[in-house]
C-alpha cells in the first residue's frame, strides 16, 4: 500500500494555503498583518484561541507556508521541564543568525492550555520568558482563553479569536476531501456527519475516513450505523474491538478518550485478551512486550510521580499493542469473544471480603466494647476456630450477634453450609416463638378493657425485649 494512502486524512488534507482554510477571515487578516509588522508590534506573541478542530494550527501552518516561514512547532508535551523551555529559548535566539542565511522562522507553541494544566506551574512562566527573549515571532494556540491560569499570557500576547465552524463550512471541507479521494458520498450523509461534529472539522474528517475507507461509499445509512452518539462511552468490549482493529496509531491512541475504561483497567483487559485476538505467536509476544513496557512506565510514574510518562505508557498499550499484528494482520478484524480480566474478578472478590471483615469487626467492637482492630486481631480468629469446630454453637453466636450469612461464610470456611443450616433453623425457631408471644399478648390485650390499650402497647414493647433476652439466653447456653 502506498504510504500516502495510509495517512490520516486530517493530516493529508491539512490546508497548505490560506484560501484552503475555510472561514476565520478576521483571524487570517489579523495574523497576516501582525506577522508583516513583527517585531514592530505592541505584543511580541499571538495567542489564537477557539474550539477544537476549527483551524488554529492549520492556519498557522498555512500562513507560514505562504509567507515563507519555517515553523518550529512544539506542543505542551515538549514543555515538560523548565530546562526544555530554556533550551528552546536558546535555540530561538541563536536562530537569529540563521535568518540572514536561511528561511525566516516562527515558533508555534501548540495547546498552551496543556502547559497550564500541569502541576509544575513553572511552565507558563518559562513561556513568558521565552517570549521576552525570542528573536522570532511566537504564535500560541489554546482552547479556553479565560482559563485563569493563562492570565500571565495576557500581558505578553495578543489574543485572536477563532470561531466555531458552521455546519456549511464543515460540509465544504468534507466535499473537498470526497472529490480528492474520489469517494462517493450522499448529501444527507455529509449533512449527518457535519451536524454531529458540532463545529469540529477534525472530528468530521475522522468520521468521514472511518466510513469512506472501509466501504468506498458513504451513505446516510452507513453513517448512522457506524457513528455512535458523541457523548456515549464505549464499554470494555467495544473499546477492545476498536483498539485491536485500529489501522493507524492515532486511531488506537484515541480509544481511551471515549471509553468506560481507564488506562489501568485497559491494561488488565489487554493482558487477558491479547491471545484471544491475535493468533500468531510472534504477534502475541510483540503485543505483550509493548504492554509490559507500558507497565514499566506506569510503575515508574507511581514511584517518581512523573506523570508526563503517562503519554508514553498509553501510546505503548494502545498503538503498541494494536500494531503488533504484523505476521497476521487479518487477526485485527477477527470477531473475538473477549473475556473479563481474571485479576479484576479476583480484586473485586478481595474487596468484598475485606468489606465483610470490616463490618464484622464493627459489630464485635460494639458488643464487646473493644476497638475494631482488636476485634480483627483477637476476636475474629477465635470466632473462626469456633465456627469451624462447632457449627451448632457457631449458629447461636451468629444469631445472637445478628451476623449476616456472608459473615458466617467467611468465618466458617469449609463448614459454612452446616453452620448456615443451623443458623436458619434457629432463626426460624426464634421467629416462631416471637410470633407466639405476640399472639399471646394480643389475646391478653383483647381481654383487657379499651382504655388500657395504650399501656398494652408499652407492654408489647417490653415483651419484645424479653424475646431478645431469650436470644441472649440462647447465646449464653
Ligand atoms: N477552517 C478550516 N478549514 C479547513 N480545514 C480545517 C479547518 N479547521 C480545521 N480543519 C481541518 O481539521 C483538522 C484539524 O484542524 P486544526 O488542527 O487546525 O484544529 P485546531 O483549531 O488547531 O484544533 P485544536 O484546538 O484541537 O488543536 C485539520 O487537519 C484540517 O484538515
Ligand atoms: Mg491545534
Amino acid at each position: 500500500m502506498a504510504q500516502e494512502a495510509r495517512l490520516p486524512w486530517i493530516i493529508k488534507y491539512r490546508p497548505k494555503r490560506l484560501d484552503e482554510v475555510v472561514d476565520q477571515e478576521e483571524a487570517k487578516a489579523k495574523i497576516l498583518e501582525w506577522l508583516k509588522k513583527w517585531p514592530n508590534v505592541p505584543k511580541k506573541a499571538l495567542l489564537l484561541y477557539g474550539p477544537p478542530g476549527c483551524g488554529k494550527t492549520s492556519l498557522v501552518e498555512a500562513v507560514a507556508n505562504e509567507l515563507g516561514y519555517e515553523v518550529l512547532e512544539m506542543n505542551a508535551s515538549d514543555f515538560r521541564r523548565k530546562e526544555d523551555i530554556e533550551k528552546v529559548a536558546i535555540r530561538a535566539s541563536t536562530m537569529q543568525s540563521l535568518i540572514a542565511s536561511g528561511r525566516k522562522k516562527l515558533i508555534l507553541l501548540d495547546e498552551v492550555d496543556g502547559i497550564a494544566d500541569r502541576e509544575d506551574a513553572g511552565g507558563l512562566e518559562a513561556v513568558a520568558e521565552l517570549v521576552k527573549i525570542s528573536k522570532v515571532p511566537i504564535v500560541m494556540t489554546a482552547n479556553n482563553p479565560w482559563d485563569p491560569k493563562l492570565r500571565v499570557l495576557r500581558e505578553i500576547a495578543e489574543f485572536v479569536e477563532f470561531k466555531k465552524l458552521r455546519k456549511d463550512d464543515i460540509i465544504r471541507i468534507l466535499e473537498r476531501i470526497c472529490i480528492a479521494e474520489k469517494l462517493k458520498c450522499d448529501k444527507e450523509a455529509l449533512d449527518y456527519i457535519a451536524t454531529r461534529a458540532e463545529g469540529d472539522a477534525r472530528a468530521a474528517i475522522n468520521d468521514l475516513q472511518a466510513i469512506g475507507e472501509g466501504f468506498g461509499e458513504v451513505t446516510l445509512e452507513r453513517a448512522k450505523a457506524l457513528l455512535r452518539p458523541r457523548d456515549k462511552e464505549r464499554d470494555p468490549f467495544e473499546t477492545l474491538k476498536l483498539l485491536f482493529s485500529a489501522k493507524y496509531a492515532w486511531q488506537a491512541k484515541s480509544v481511551l478518550n471515549q471509553s468506560q475504561l481507564d488506562y489501568e483497567q485497559l491494561k488488565l483487559w489487554l493482558e487477558e485478551n491479547i491471545p484471544n485476538q491475535f493468533s500468531d505467536l510472534e504477534d502475541v509476544s510483540r503485543a505483550y512486550e509493548a504492554l509490559s513496557k507500558a507497565d514499566v512506565y506506569l510503575g515508574r510514574i507511581i514511584r517518581t510521580g512523573d506523570w508526563d510518562l503517562l503519554a508514553y505508557a498509553i501510546d505503548l498499550m494502545t498503538a503498541g499493542v494494536s500494531l503488533s499484528a504484523k505476521n497476521n494482520p487479518r487477526d485485527k478484524d477477527r470477531w473475538t469473544k473477549y473475556s473479563f480480566p481474571q485479576r479484576l474478578l479476583l480484586m473485586s472478590k478481595l474487596k468484598d471480603s475485606r468489606k465483610i471483615r470490616d463490618d464484622l469487626a464493627t459489630i464485635l467492637a460494639q458488643h464487646l466494647h473493644i476497638s475494631t482492630s482488636t476485634a480483627k486481631a483477637e476476636i475474629i480468629p477465635i470466632l473462626r476456630a469456633i465456627f469451624i469446630s462447632n457449627p451448632e454453637y457457631a449458629a447461636k453466636i451468629a444469631v445472637g450477634l445478628g451476623l449476616s450469612e456472608k459473615m458466617i461464610e467467611m468465618l466458617a470456611g469449609p463448614n459454612k453450609q452446616v453452620v448456615i443450616m443451623h443458623y436458619r433453623r434457629l432463626k426460624e425457631e426464634i421467629e416462631k416463638k416471637a410470633a407466639e408471644t405476640i399472639m399471646q399478648l394480643q389475646a391478653k390485650a383483647g381481654r383487657t378493657e379499651k382504655p388500657e390499650a395504650r399501656k398494652e402497647k408499652k407492654k408489647e414493647k417490653s415483651q419484645s425485649k424479653t424475646t431478645s433476652t431469650d436470644l441472649t439466653s440462647y447465646f449464653k447456653k
